[in-house]
């Protein structure tokens, strides 16, 4: 899949750039049953919201239960002081997760084929294990930023293993938020772990600090602009964030992430899976 140039790059860069992965008609049809699901999701009286910037917020049960399942996840900024949507239902969700991959046809079809798996082989995933599946939406105007942070810490193994393949569903440039990369950052220790615990008959999640190595800032950072259709693989020890989306156009991008089996997957980590098999990238 990969040559020797490409993969010299990934070992020196920490991440990949592959344009024209995937075509216009799967990219529509992925962002077409996103929408469905959307449409189909009614939010609670309390609704999950996503932010990064403010963990606990995004760590009710509907996140912990969505490592199994499919659920929808709102922007910080998509409630008004009194609780109420200020924005329609489709341009105020942050995020679907984490288990479409392996739940919903039209996205397990996005996500397995040999191209994928002959890629995370060449990429050093012997058995990769896909864990986790993100839609995520960046939405015009209220698309909140997702600071700086390595996947590791997210989804730890010894040694680690965690890759990610993020394909952009729509044009990806500096002013709807792209994705920045630290390149070769991924040679620099993980800063900091999310754990998952038990406490008193119930799951705490919290992030715990590792090494005090300050996170990049933008003049050693990458803007990673892309064109829809194209899959950027990086390192789970990459630095990466995206901006804030000001800009009145969405920017639709599609993650998963997977660990090689033969590494040791935390058992402290959020995402557990209990009943849902694990798989592959192949069909
Ligand atoms: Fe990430």
């Amino acid at each position: 899949m990969l040559d020797a140039a490409q993969i010299a790059h990934y070992r020196r860069e920490g991440y990949l750039v592959l344009p024209d992965f995937k075509p216009a008609a799967e990219l529509a049809a992925l962002r077409a049953r996103a929408l469905e699901i959307v449409d189909a999701f009614e939010p609670g009286r309390r609704p999950a919201v996503f932010s990064t910037r403010d963990q606990a917020r995004g760590t009710g049960p509907e996140f912990l239960a969505s490592a199994e399942g499919i659920h929808c996840f709102f922007e910080e900024e998509a409630f008004d002081e009194h609780g109420a949507l200020t924005a329609p239902k489709a341009l105020a969700i942050n995020k679907i997760g984490h288990a479409m991959h392996d739940l919903d046809p039209v996205f397990d079809q996005f996500s397995h084929g040999p191209r994928l798996a002959a890629l995370a082989h060449d990429l050093g995933l012997a058995q990769a294990l896909v864990w986790q599946s993100m839609f995520i939406f960046k939405q015009p105007g209220i698309g909140g930023e997702v600071k700086w942070h390595q996947d590791a810490s997210f989804l730890d193994t010894t040694p680690t293993s965690v890759t990610g393949f993020w394909f952009a569903l729509e044009d990806a440039r500096r002013d709807n938020g792209c994705l920045w990369v630290q390149p070769g950052g991924h040679r620099t220790p993980l800063r900091e772990r999310f754990v998952r615990e038990r406490v008193a008959g119930e799951d705490r999640v919290s992030m715990v600090a590792l090494d005090r190595l300050p996170w990049p800032d933008l003049s050693q950072a990458l803007p990673v602009e892309v064109s829809a259709g194209t899959l950027v693989c990086f390192h789970g020890l990459l630095p990466h964030w995206s901006a804030s989306n000001r800009s009145p156009h969405s920017r639709h991008a599609y993650t998963l992430h997977a660990t090689d089996a033969r590494s040791r997957y935390a058992d402290t980590n959020w995402l557990q899976r209990s009943t849902l098999p694990l798989r592959g990238f192949e069909g």
